[in-house]
């Protein structure tokens, strides 16, 4: 087994699944404004170590994706961050794409950067003790996107980046997220989502990727968020395992779901389903980021001295998903 799989297959063992919390300082201001708590580096910092200090990281928590500025910070204990979280058995992460900017040509949709000086960046991380990262490509749909120019040039990007992560001794975690903004039916996004995968693996193929050191990050599929359309959890299931089926090769090793917007009960129950009806070999678990972290941090800005109470309800998601990736969560041990 390459030491890229062997990485690959015990952040995902056992039920684990991933932390994303690689909130850009961008977005995490927005969550914390939400909140009410200011937004500077020592309150982001806090709210990270707190999780990332949390009993579930040992158990559920196979691997947590950091932000430029957090794998960059010391703990209160005087260790680095990825020091902290490799001391809880887990392994750092580090999200390396830049942005999603318009797309010329199609300036409506999105092309995520970043590739300039990205060999460079990645040995750096890697001296911070970054063993795996993520790239997001993003796609909408709507009547005529994605175009075919954004699936193109995202999974391009994709390819070009996972590459070369993978000549650092890094997995790749490759992550083509269809959003769930739109009046779209879950049909569309099952046609949308495949024609994006497909492409993905074509081009990580013709760039020579190692398949089975990647981790494939996908959204599950859905409604879109506006449509009339409400399907239930199984066929949310049954429609995702169809488009995996359809489009990821039998090489990886495995897939974390993103939340995508889904409420985190929401986000568990599908992953759960999704477990309690997979007929492949893939493991299927998650790489969340509000659907592990919102309550968790409401509950912070109301009492940021209360510690283990935001770690209690931390760790109460991180177990729910990792039952949910063995298809042995229910509502009972939900409530
Ligand atoms: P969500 O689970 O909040 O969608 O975030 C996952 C992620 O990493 C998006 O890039």
């Amino acid at each position: 087994m390459s030491e890229l799989n062997h990485i690959a297959l015990n952040i995902l063992k056992k039920g684990k699944g991933i932390l994303a919390a690689d909130e850009s300082t961008g977005t995490m201001t927005k969550r914390l404004d939400a909140v009410r708590i200011v937004s500077n580096p020592e309150n982001r910092l806090l709210f990270r170590e707190i999780l990332f200090s949390s009993t579930s990281m040992s158990e559920c928590i196979g691997g947590v994706i950091l932000y430029d500025e957090t794998i960059k910070q010391k703990t209160s204990k005087n260790i680095s961050v990825p020091e902290l979280i490799s001391s809880m058995g887990s392994y750092p992460g580090i999200k390396v794409d830049t942005g999603a900017k318009n797309l010329a040509g199609s300036p409506e949709e999105k092309i995520t950067e970043g590739l300039d000086g990205l060999r460079e960046r990645l040995k750096e991380y890697y001296k911070l003790g970054a063993k795996f990262t993520k790239w997001r490509g993003v796609y909408s749909i709507s009547k005529n996107f994605p175009s075919k120019l954004s699936i193109e040039t995202n999974a391009h990007a994709l390819a070009r980046y996972a590459s070369l992560v993978q000549e650092n001794n890094m997995v790749p975690i490759v992550e083509p997220e269809v959003l769930m903004d739109g009046e779209h039916s879950a049909k569309d996004c099952l046609l949308k989502t495949s024609e994006v995968i497909k492409k993905c693996f074509d081009q990580l193929i013709f760039h020579k990727v190692d398949l089975k050191g990647v981790i494939l990050k996908p959204n599950m599929i859905l409604a879109g968020n506006k449509s009339q359309e409400k399907i239930p959890g199984e066929e949310v299931a049954k429609l995702t395992l169809d488009c995996l089926k359809n489009s990821v090769p039998s090489e990886i090793p495995g897939i974390a779901f993103l939340s995508g917007g889904q409420s985190e009960v929401e986000a568990t129950e599908n992953l759960h389903l999704i477990n309690k009806f997979n007929d492949t070999n893939f493991i299927m678990s998650y790489s969340y980021g509000r659907a592990l972290q919102q309550s968790a941090l409401k509950f912070w800005a109301k009492d940021t001295k209360n510690i283990d109470g935001t770690q209690e309800i931390f760790n109460h998601r991180a177990k729910m998903n990792t039952l949910a990736a063995q298809g042995k969560w229910s509502k009972e041990i939900e409530n």
